[in-house]
């Protein structure tokens, strides 16, 4: 499907919700709610004709859909989707970390699955609609923010297997306190057996749905053997670590080098791995992006060449693993606590985000 040019100026008209939550409602809503939970009071949303290309581009309150029950998201899950958070700063303002980054893979999975990508600048445009009406709704506790998931959707009924002529942009804020209940404390990983996330020429380097639909029986039996999150291994050796179902992985060695999966189009190219990849290389260290064999990792982490493991993602910042587990296998991390490396990526990396310490890459992105 072509690119479409934009169709008419990147303004959305705000039509305000006529009935918000009151400020008690509001403060009792985000009161400690599990993960993506509670909504803000408004949407963002865009229209999408092939006559037309984008267009009707409108900020509304926050409704339920209506939807064709013949729409192609429904049958095909031809849909893509991002996940980014908004920070609220001490002096009250609300920034963005790498949205340009997330603008740019939500146009590249939109590519993949068929679906018109939305312009970069479109993406961004909306986002700042969005939180001129719903700033409220960025809580300014320690390690909260306002999730933010756009979201693109096939909305042409129709039950030929074929593209969508009809697409909508839809963008919803979820605000949210930490991604694990028990907070920063240490992760146990189950390896999937029998069970692959995305294959060479599939979807895995597409944030889509059918990726987490695949990976939810493999998180069931994850928790059945008593751990916290699923580890994906590659499709064609069934030998290669990938990554976890919603977070990719790097390994800390001893001798001081820091190794990650390279991507090869079956993982998720996170904005936290990237960033991870660069704050460590800016300190001169040595980060390999590599095959990482299951048995190496394994070996290493008996033999102690393996010091700390953790998972990065936007959801849980960076997060230790303190356990890896698969039939047979039963390894502690290092002590089983957050590592040194691991606590002090995912403190610059927040400082970064909650601007307490400077940004030197021009990572944040003032909105309001
Ligand atoms: C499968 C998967 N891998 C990795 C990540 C981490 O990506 P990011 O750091 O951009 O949030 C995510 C979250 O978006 C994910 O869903």
């Amino acid at each position: 499907m072509e690119q479409s040019t934009p169709s008419e100026p990147l303004s959305y008209a705000v039509t305000r919700n006529p009935t918000p939550a009151s400020d008690a409602e509001r403060a009792r809503r985000m009161d400690s709610q599990p993960f993506g939970t509670v909504w803000s009071d408004h949407l963002a949303k865009a229209t999408w004709t092939l006559e037309g290309g984008w267009g009707s581009r409108r900020v509304e309150a926050f409704s339920d859909l209506v939807l064709h029950p013949g729409a192609t998201v429904l049958h095909y899950g031809q849909q893509v989707f991002e996940g980014l958070k908004a920070y609220r700063w001490a002096d009250g303002g609300i920034h963005l970390f790498r949205p340009e980054a997330n603008a740019a893979r939500f146009a590249a999975s939109a590519a993949r699955m068929a679906l018109p990508p939305l312009p970069e600048e479109d993406f961004l445009a909306s986002i700042e609609a969005l939180l001129s009406v719903d700033a409220a709704w960025v809580p300014a506790q320690d390690e909260t923010s306002l999730y933010l998931r756009p979201l693109l959707i096939g909305t042409e009924a129709c039950l030929g297997v074929r593209p969508s002529m009809t697409v909508e942009y839809l963008l919803m804020a979820s605000p949210v306190g930490a991604y694990f209940p028990h907070g920063v404390k240490p992760v146990s990983i189950w390896v999937a057996q029998g069970f692959h996330r995305a294959g060479a020429g599939g979807t895995g380097q597409a944030k889509t749905a059918g990726n987490y639909a695949a990976s939810m029986l493999p998180q069931q039996q994850a928790a059945d053997h008593g751990c916290d999150q699923v580890l994906f291994l590659d499709a064609i050796h069934d030998a290669y670590v990938e990554e976890l179902g919603g977070m990719n992985v790097f390994a800390v060695r001893r001798d001081g080098s820091v190794w990650t999966p390279r991507v090869t189009g079956t993982i998720l190219e996170g904005v936290t791995r990237d960033s991870v990849i660069e704050l460590l290389r800016g300190d001169g260290r040595d980060v390999i992006e590599r095959d990482i064999p299951l048995a190496e990792l394994r070996d290493g982490i008996a033999s102690g060449a393996v010091t700390e493991l953790f998972a990065c993602g936007t959801a849980a910042v960076v997060t230790p693993i303190g356990r890896l587990v698969a039939p047979e296998l039963d390894l502690v991390v290092g002590d089983g606590g957050a590592g040194a490396l691991t606590q002090s990526i995912r403190g610059r990396l927040t400082d970064i985000q909650y601007g307490r310490a400077p940004d030197e890459h021009g990572w944040m992105q003032r909105v309001v």
